[in-house]
């Protein structure tokens, strides 16, 4: 098995646009060594004297673009609050046109979706192991269904002096064909209760997400490689660090990854949509549809 590779973009330019998108559909890594976009040594230190709320409710501080919304911090004053709103907007905001700038064909149509802080120590985080950073996984969302299109996230390290250091294993080609078990595939295919009772819901015009038989799938099968033993051991891997001050971007979707150490990331994330690939027949719902033989949209 040949490892997903990082792919060093030391002078990133629209011009090879293509290039990247393949890059990233084949499942590399895209590594910008020195930031591309500024972050103000102001905003970077709001970030760096965050703490997050102390529930375990909340994995990550969150910041929703749409709304200017953030969730999951330690409450301090209001003027506090209102400091990391504004660096996280800015973040987010600088992310998203650098991101633009880069890919206008996945920016046409993509959603932009959350952006996130991460300032905890990762090294012997205590969290339920489904929600544990420190296992191989893929990455699907319990609340916010794609329904086949991509999970594109753009990551800055703002840690002043230290990596932050991830463990890769295979990609979703790779892993699929292998780990996953037929009935996993088999039980996705069907509608659960789960899913009657939120299709009731929207038919009443709540404003709830329904899964698809794809959006089923991934999200048990990011739960299934969590839980198993026999593919965090026996699956192929890399420990990859990205050094203080670097960006990088990949498909979170089809690349598993775990997070071994570091604290203060941040990340927004990106919904590209499916019909924008350059290399559809990459994307896991494609390789999924291979493997189940027959329709998971
Ligand atoms: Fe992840």
């Amino acid at each position: 098995m040949v490892l997903p590779l990082v792919e060093t973009v030391a002078d990133p330019s629209p011009a090879r646009e293509i290039d990247y998108c393949r890059a990233l559909e084949e499942g590399r890594i895209l590594f910008f060594p020195g930031s591309p976009f500024e972050l103000p040594e102001a905003e970077r230190a709001v970030l760096l004297a965050q703490r997050q709320s102390g529930a375990g409710y909340h994995k990550n501080i969150a910041y929703r673009p749409a709304q200017d919304r953030v969730t999951g911090f330690a409450r301090g004053t209001s003027a506090d609050a209102e400091r990391l709103r504004g660096a996280l907007r800015l973040y987010s905001r600088r992310a998203t046109e650098f991101a633009a700038w880069l890919l206008p064909r996945y920016a046409r149509s993509w959603r932009v979706d959350l952006a996130s802080f991460r300032p905890e120590e990762e090294e012997g985080r205590e969290l339920p192991r489904r929600s544990r950073n420190d296992l191989l996984h893929v990455d699907a969302f319990p609340t916010r269904p794609t329904r086949g299109d991509r999970i594109l996230r753009l990551f800055t390290n703002v840690n002043p002096a230290e990596a932050r250091v991830w463990l890769t294993g295979g990609t979703f080609e790779q892993i699929a064909p292998r780990f996953a078990p037929p009935a996993l595939v088999e039980r996705a295919r069907r509608d659960g209760l789960a899913d009657r009772l939120r299709r009731l819901a929207r038919w009443a015009g709540l404003d709830v997400s329904v899964r698809s038989p794809y959006d089923r799938f991934m999200l048990s099968f990011h739960h299934h490689l969590k839980e198993s033993a026999e593919f965090q051991r026996s699956v192929e891997k890399r420990q990859v660090e990205f050094p203080a001050g670097s960006t990088w971007m990949v498909f979170t979707d089809m690349v598993s990854h775990a997070v071994l150490r570091g604290r203060y990331a941040l990340e927004q994330t990106f919904l590209v949509a499916r019909a924008t690939l350059v290399l559809p027949d990459k994307a896991p719902i494609a390789i999924l549809e291979r493997i189940a033989q027959g329709p998971m949209s």
